[in-house]
């Protein structure tokens, strides 16, 4: 879970890397480095911290770095600590040989072991270190091409990489391969852009090759792209898009955050994703991926939905969706767990996948696992063309626009609104919800981006009251049925960029435990409207408060019993159950994201954390 990025071409490289390494942060911001190659010469940086502390180190040297071929990394740590040694790029023992690489290479610790025994040395404590050495070594060994020295040593590998290598002496080329992690290249006359991700290169070209896992390319300047199976050396055609992408859309604009930015864009995402989908007047709901997938979904004995992180807290949110609409048992498992438990799937079970990125590892395994024992697979994913939304059988997009903020916000209630969407179809077709029930949601779910909005007014209320209490060091989140999802991801949120303990349950559940935790130390976070099981939850905070818990309770507009009990009330408009998760979720983010702003965090990049988690 590392930014990767490259230029071959005619263009100096240092501005390309730098400037492109800024947009890949979000992959992971805890060192970074670059190699540029200029006369068989290379000028190697790299830092511990992020690419402004590596810009600032190069300025430092007050020197011009010259060179049309560089290569650049961003990393999240996996083996070693982030610091100047383990930063990449990575060298070989004789210097000749410069990596950098985005992915795990799993059984690194037996190919040190040998590569110790052939007399290699090692600096960093990386897996990346050991992989350019392996390469060295088969190189030399058996007399290669760097080509088919990388080709060879790659088939020796298990694990998941990107990688890009250039030879110090061979600077008109780079070879690039992939395995699991996400590798973009794109393609102009006379260059070539090497990223995780196409948005680093797309003011230069919008001509764009996703590698496919086991694929590497040979690029020479000046070269047609020279594309090639991992395997067997098969020469491949390369399938060459246009990318059409909105970099408006990637701009923090007037907020300090592009995590406030997407939590106030959500009334506006909601719409997108419904936009040309539902048609409120009447009652049509219509996507290509449920319309395909609507008779194998009524067939199902039982669907499973996969996913991590706050798409797994949607995945929850559907559990309760899809039974109540379509009357079939859903399971929800964590997909690092579904991929390694033996896990009972057959032939024509539905299994979902969520995920923002489309690139998470666990998820994409998890789901290669589902197919290969037969199920049918479908996906919800925000990025278009990534790894999860081209290997499912079919899919929605979420349409909520990119999310760059680690905490997601924005995805997450656009993934919900599918999750409706496909309950409410499914639900029509199966004859398992009513007609007035069902024209009444949908219309309901029109209104939606309204009472969001509404509540974003709210926010003012929302500092107050943070100011209040960003200072405790633990968070008790509590919600019941359709919102006990929402609670854990309140819970989340917190936790993620304050930093501040935070645990979420089901209301009922405190008594079982977790209420031993209660004095006036702790605040409750309590998601209490009045639709579900209210009544119940009156009981579950007067429990609370007869231990001196404090009460930060989410209710309807005009409600009385829980506000008269609760320290603060947040108040949001009433609306449907089975929609509410919608609303109920969004005072629970602005409440995070105000507490890790008064605590000084850096919203958008909290510490240990990245975008996209590409490694198990
Ligand atoms: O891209 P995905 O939806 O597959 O990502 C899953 C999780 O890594 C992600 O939701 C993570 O938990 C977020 N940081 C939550 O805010």
């Amino acid at each position: 879970m590392c930014g990767i990025i490259g230029y071959l071409g005619y263009r100096e490289a240092y501005p390309i890397l730098i400037n492109g390494l800024k947009k890949l942060e979000y992959r992971g911001y805890d060192s970074s480095g670059i190699a540029i190659f200029y006369e068989n010469e290379c000028s190697l940086y790299k830092t511990k911290g992020r690419v402004n502390e590596l810009e600032k180190k190069i300025s430092s040297y007050k020197i011009k770095i010259k060179g049309t071929t560089g290569i650049g990394h961003t990393r999240w740590a996996t083996h070693g600590i982030p610091d100047d040694l383990n930063a990449h790029p990575h060298v070989s023992n004789s210097n000749e040989l410069i990596i950098i690489h985005n992915g795990i290479i799993e059984n690194y610790y037996a190919i040190k072991i040998i590569l110790l025994k052939n007399g290699f040395t090692f600096k960093s404590k990386t897996d990346t270190e050991v992989l350019v050495n392996f390469i060295e070594y088969i190189k030399k060994e058996n007399k290669f091409s760097l080509e088919e020295a990388v080709r060879v040593s790659l088939n020796e590998i298990v694990g998941a990489y990107s990688i890009a290598i250039v030879e110090k002496t061979r600077p008109e080329t780079i070879i690039i391969a992939k395995l699991g992690s996400p590798l973009a290249l794109g393609i102009n006359k006379k260059e070539f852009f090497i990223s995780s991700d196409p948005i680093p290169f797309i003011n230069y070209t919008n001509n764009a090759l996703y590698l496919k896992d086991g694929e590497m390319a040979i690029l020479r300047k000046g070269e047609e792209l020279d594309l090639r199976k991992i395997t067997n050396n098969h020469k491949l055609s390369p399938i060459i898009k246009k990318l059409k992408i909105n970099l408006k859309k990637i701009e923090k604009g007037k907020y300090k955050y592009f995590m406030l930015k997407e939590i106030y864009e959500q009334p506006k995402t909601i719409l997108d994703t419904l936009r040309g989908r539902l048609l409120i007047s009447k009652g049509i709901i219509c996507i290509d991926g449920i319309e395909f997938s609507k008779d194998i979904f009524i067939n199902a004995k039982c669907i499973t939905i996969i996913a991590c992180g706050t798409s797994w807290h949607a995945s929850l949110i559907g559990e309760y969706l899809l039974e109540e609409f379509i009357r079939i048992p859903v399971e929800v498992e964590y997909a690092s767990e579904f991929r390694y438990r033996h896990p009972i799937i057959k032939k024509k079970d539905v299994v979902i996948v969520i995920s923002q990125s489309g690139e998470t590892a666990d998820t994409l395994a998890a789901l290669k696992l589902a197919k290969k024992k037969g199920a049918f697979v479908f996906g919800i994913c925000n990025v278009v063309g990534s790894s999860i939304a081209r290997n499912v059988d079919a899919g929605v997009y979420t349409h909520a626009g990119p999310e760059i903020g680690v905490a997601s916000t924005k995805a997450f209630t656009a993934q919900i609104t599918i999750l409706i969407l496909l309950a409410l179809k499914i639900g029509k077709h199966k004859s398992t919800i009513n007609d007035s029930r069902y024209s009444s949601l949908c219309k309901e779910l029109g209104t939606i981006p309204e009472k969001i909005n509404y509540i974003l007014k709210i926010y003012d209320y929302i500092k107050k009251i943070s100011k209040i209490y960003y200072n405790f060091n633990n968070f008790i989140y509590l919600g019941r049925g359709i919102n006990f999802p929402v609670a854990l991801e309140g819970a989340l949120k917190l936790k993620e960029i304050s930093y501040i303990h935070a645990e979420g349950y089901p209301a009922a559940e405190m008594k079982h435990g977790p209420i031993a935790l209660i004095d006036e130390n702790i605040p409750v976070v309590i998601i209490a409207t009045k639709k579900g099981c209210y009544d119940k939850i009156i009981g579950n905070i007067q429990e609370i408060k007869a231990r001196k818990g404090k009460i930060i309770a989410i209710v309807n507009e005009g409600d009385i019993q829980v506000s008269m009990m609760a320290d603060h009330v947040i108040k949001i408009p009433d609306i449907s159950e089975e929609l509410s998760p919608l609303v109920t979720v969004i005072p629970l983010q602005l409440l995070a994201y105000q507490i890790a702003c008064i605590r000084g965090k850096n919203v958008d990049q909290p510490r240990n954390l990245a975008k996209s988690v590409t490694v198990e």
